[in-house]
């Protein structure tokens, strides 16, 4: 009765061209075994419309088909509706899903169409609502003017990329308590473009799992997928429980661990940015005793303001009379080195009228890189500007790569300086921060939703840090435990 399927449904050796057109990435067996082992029981009386769009090979349809075999040959005709934009895909696509389960080959549809045309006319004449979907969705960024947004605005979707278009269009087809499964890019749990899209979802579904892939680079390791992707489970109208929240390094699903946790500690309830939290992805997710913001600390987070190509005539390779230090993230490896001959960048811009509003006057701050490296362990690295490092000078620039925390576009205090700068690069704040965010950057969005010890303990710990010869984070580590009072 079951028969292997006819072509590999994860291999990815399609034309280059279609596939990053379409992005297809196609999900490997065992995830996609694990994304159907998420639904709830399938029982004899249930009505099964199951929809996968952007269908690819079928190895969501596949790992459907073949978890629930029984199940389904129980059920009063089952349909299987599967979009896919591409012929040739499409093509293949056909001959691999209906060889899974041959009896039910006539219930499977290929709709070799565009789904985000076709999805607004079946939401508006209120046909194709579906019990399950399964989505390993196309993401590329949606703009402004593209011929989808107008699509999506006309169905009153906000959507910043592909895959939230989708998502949010597969939404709106879901049957009342019918459930989705997608793997996705773990982007929109943070971060301002997506709060619409967050928004959506808690309106309309309740969060059931989510499941955390910790290696950026193993789930589709032949395509050099560098994002965290997650696995959701969002079921339509229905009240929100406690979540399950599960982690594995890979699709091996070797260290697979989980966990129930109740909904306030994925959503923060006085959170008014609604960020997706995943709290199991970090050992240290204790909540601060004392939580203050960066306001309440009476200080500021801004993005460095020069932008270099649209200053190029103010900028210099080495400081002339009349400029001030432009510092860069390569200004700040550890230690800081300024100016540094032979760099790639200039060191210099030109103090005048132009400039000045883009300038802050020489004092302690804090500067954050706003892009970690890939791989990098801790995603905020943050670095002490000190003014003794630029004698001479009474202005600062700073590069649009870096994140800068001042007060009220002034200078911090020495003390205040050193205890956010220690903060922020402990174990701590970091594995807090994976919490929230899966990708390597740093926005100033980020840095104003970290809760921050006491004005007093920052500037404790800021002396401490200041007069310590080494400055070694495993030691800093510890100081922040063992004066900061974290509820485990
Ligand atoms: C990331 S791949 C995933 C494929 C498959 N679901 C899987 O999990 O292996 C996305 C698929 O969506 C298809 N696609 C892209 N844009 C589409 C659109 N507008 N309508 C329908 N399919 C689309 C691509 O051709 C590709 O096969």
């Amino acid at each position: 009765m079951l028969r292997d399927s006819q072509e590999p449904l994860t291999d990815n050796s399609d034309s280059i061209s279609a596939k990053s057109a379409y992005s297809q990435y196609m999900t490997p067996t065992r995830v996609a075994e694990f994304m159907a082992s998420l639904f709830s029981k399938l029982t004899p009386r249930k009505n099964i419309r199951f929809l996968d769009a952007g269908a690819g090979k079928g190895a969501l349809t596949s790992a459907f088909l073949r978890s629930y075999t029984q199940a389904l040959l129980t059920i009063n005709n089952p349909t299987f509706d599967l979009f896919e934009i591409d012929n040739t895909l499409a093509k293949k696509l056909e001959l691999n899903v209906k060889n899974v389960v041959p009896v039910l080959s006539d219930n499977i549809q290929i709709i070799n169409s565009d789904f985000l045309e076709l999805a607004p006319n079946l939401i508006n004449e209120g046909i194709g609502h579906y019990s399950h979907i399964m989505l390993n969705p196309p993401y590329k960024k949606l703009y402004g003017e593209s011929r989808y947004t107008k699509i999506l605005q006309s169905n009153e979707i906000n959507a910043a990329n592909l895959y939230t278009a989708f998502m949010s269009l597969s939404i709106k087809l879901l049957d009342k308590k019918g459930e989705l499964v997608a793997i996705i890019p773990r982007s929109f749990c943070n971060g301002f473009y997506h709060k619409k899209f967050r928004d959506f979802i808690f309106d309309n579904c309740s969060i059931e799992h989510i499941h955390l892939f910790r290696s950026r680079t193993r789930v589709f390791k032949q395509d050099k997928v560098l994002q965290e992707n997650i696995i959701v489970l969002l079921k339509k109208d229905s009240k929100q429980k406690e979540v399950n929240i599960s982690i594995s390094t890979d699709d091996h699903f070797k260290d697979f661990r989980q966990e129930s946790v109740p909904f306030s500690e994925v959503v923060h309830p006085d959170d008014v940015n609604k960020f997706i939290r995943i709290p199991i992805a970090s050992s240290t997710t204790g909540r601060l005793a004392v939580g203050l913001s960066l306001a309440d600390l009476g200080v500021d987070v801004s993005t460095g303001p020069i932008v270099d190509f649209r200053a190029l005539d103010f900028l210099n390779q080495m400081p002339e009379s009349g400029d001030v230090p432009l510092i860069y993230p390569g200004h700040l490896n550890g230690t800081t080195e300024w100016p540094k001959r032979d760099f790639r960048k200039p060191n210099a811009i030109r103090f005048c009228k132009k400039t000045e509003k883009l300038l802050f006057p020489t004092g302690f701050y804090v500067a954050i890189r706003r892009m970690s490296s890939k791989e990098e362990q801790r995603r905020i690295v943050a670095h002490l500007i000190d003014p003794k490092n630029f004698p001479g000078f009474k202005y600062l620039g700073f590069e649009n790569h870096l994140n800068i925390i001042h007060s009220n576009k002034n200078g911090l205090s020495e003390s205040l300086a050193y205890g956010l700068v220690g903060y922020l690069n402990s174990s701590y704040v970091n594995s807090l921060f994976h919490c929230f965010n899966g990708h390597t950057q740093v926005n100033a969005t980020d840095l104003r939703s970290i809760k921050y010890p006491s004005l007093d303990i920052l500037s404790y710990l800021g002396d401490w840090i200041k007069n310590e010869k080494i400055k070694c984070q495993t030691r800093i580590d510890e100081k922040i435990r063992s004066n900061i009072p974290i509820h485990e």
